[in-house]
């Protein structure tokens, strides 16, 4: 088992920088999802940690090795770290079986051995009955199965997962959801998982890393990440965070007071009286109570247990998005917006 380390870790691709001076430690037997919008540098990150890039810079440790320095890379067949992906990448003249045996031979495992891992692979994953068929006889799920399967197989101390449930129906996904978590409980490997479907990642992973442009934004546990975004990036990318210019009036009792639009708001965060900061809002921490910042309604959109409303605020461009559990106002009307929590994003930080 290993935990992994980064310091400093960069890549460049020609003009691109597809990881800039990443930090990271992620703990032995974790379970980390990578979060963030497409081209941000996730899979270049997995490919670094597997062995299939050199980094430009910085060092990677695995456990207590060093496995990478800027120019030099450890090659993946010695490391024990498994990758699944996102194509699965299985080989469709072979059957389940050998699909899964292949690598094991190539180790030089013998025949005993590589029988008794691919029947207790292909338990785990529950496709016991399945080993004599091929690729093109299984469906999506089970030919994702397979690959975590042969991954699994090879007893990876890291085992690196690429947006493995992206080709399944959003059923199947939530099931296979609920697999992974098993899985990583029965092997207690270390699980880096990429996504970038951020309830996934919440409800998958110990940590979420939150990425962008190849830097790392924030890695927090899911709850923390939702409450405290460290970077309007964050804020944003999270459960539909909405960004406001505040004036913060002072601090009592750990409760920051600020001032936006015309009205006061008490919300969390540490700040100073007279700062000028960013408060990231969600739809559920509003209210059309009648007091508040004055807007007027631009949408209005029905969804069942509530309807969510648009509105701009009348001395500013921005646009909030709020639930209304009532009778919704019509467009155009006017109304007022009250903030009933809210994070103060911390200083400093773009
Ligand atoms: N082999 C390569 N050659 C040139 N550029 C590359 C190469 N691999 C990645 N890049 C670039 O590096 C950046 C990061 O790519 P990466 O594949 O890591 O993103 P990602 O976060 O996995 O995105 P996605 O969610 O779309 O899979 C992108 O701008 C990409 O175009
Ligand atoms: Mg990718």
């Amino acid at each position: 088992m290993a935990g992994m380390t980064a310091f400093g870790l960069g890549k460049r691709f020609g003009e691109t920088d597809a990881l800039r001076a990443v930090d990271l430690a992620i703990e032995n037997g974790e379970f980390l999802a990578l979060l963030g919008p497409s081209g941000c540098g996730k899979t270049t990150l997995l490919r670094l940690i597997a062995g299939f890039e050199v980094p430009d810079a910085g060092e990677l440790h695995l456990g207590d090795a060093v496995v990478a320095r800027a120019g030099w890379a450890l090659p993946p067949e010695e490391r024990n770290v498994g990758m699944v992906f996102q194509s699965y990448a299985l080989w469709p003249h072979m059957s389940v079986a050998d699909n899964i045996g292949f690598a094991l031979k190539v180790r030089g495992l013998e025949a005993g051995e590589c029988r008794r891992r691919i029947e207790d692979a292909l338990q785990l994953v529950g496709l016991g009955g399945l080993a004599k068929r091929k690729p093109a006889e299984l469906s999506g799920g089970q030919k994702q199965r397979v690959a975590l399967a042969r991954c699994l197989a090879m007893q990876p101390s890291v085992v690196l997962l690429d947006e493995p449930l992206a080709n399944l129906d959003a059923h199947l996904r939530e099931a296979m959801q609920i697999e992974f978590r098993r899985f990583h409980r029965e092997i207690g490997a270390t699980f880096v998982y990429v996504t970038h479907d951020q309830s996934e990642a919440m409800a998958l992973a110990d940590r979420v890393a939150v990425m962008d442009r190849g830097a790392l934004q924030q890695i927090a546990a899911p709850r923390e990440l939702y409450a405290e975004p460290a970077t309007e990036m964050v804020a944003r990318f999270v459960g539909r965070g909405m960004v406001l210019p505040v004036t913060v009036i002072g601090q009592e009792d750990g409760i920051v007071v600020a001032e936006a639009f015309g009205a006061q708001m008490r919300v969390r965060g540490q700040a100073a009286a007279g700062e000028e900061r960013l408060l990231c809002v969600r739809p559920a921490d509003l209210a059309l109570d009648g007091t508040g910042m004055e807007a007027r309604v631009t949408a209005a959109a029905f969804q069942g247990a509530a309807t969510i409303v648009s509105a701009q605020i009348d001395q500013g461009e921005h646009v909030l998005r709020l639930e209304c559990h009532g009778l919704p106002p019509e467009e155009g009307a006017a109304v007022r917006i009250s903030v009933r929590d809210g994070w103060l994003l911390p200083a400093g930080r773009a």
